[in-house]
């Protein structure tokens, strides 16, 4: 197991993570207060972040949540991305909120 540094912009938080679990637990098991309480599967759309610098792995992530060309600049889901390296990100959540459904995860 190879531990990496998360970085989120602006909130000025670096937190240590296992290669093992995704972002978003992550900033869960962090305390991280912008963490959003969602589905943690890909299926609502409310931990969307954009990598700014660092390596990553990911799985597969709805294009309702993820356009081809947000992937393409670096947006993800943060509960379907792991850490292969240092990781700096900006969070974007629920700004991009747009129904109900993602808007009642809102925030923990
Ligand atoms: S928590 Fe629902 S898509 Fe990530």
């Amino acid at each position: 197991m190879k531990n990496f540094t998360l970085t989120m912009k602006d909130h000025e938080k670096v937190f240590l993570v296992d290669e093992s679990k995704h972002i978003l637990d992550s900033m869960h098991k962090n305390s991280i207060n912008k963490a959003p309480n969602g589905c943690h599967g890909g299926g609502c759309g409310v931990c969307k972040i954009k990598i700014l610098n660092g390596k990553f792995k990911k799985l597969s992530m709805s294009r309702k949540y993820i356009s081809k060309e947000e992937e393409d600049n670096g947006f993800v889901l943060a509960c379907r991305v792991f850490p292969m390296s240092n990781i700096e990100f900006e969070f974007i959540g629920k700004k991009q909120c747009k129904t109900n459904k993602e808007k009642k995860y809102g925030f923990v």
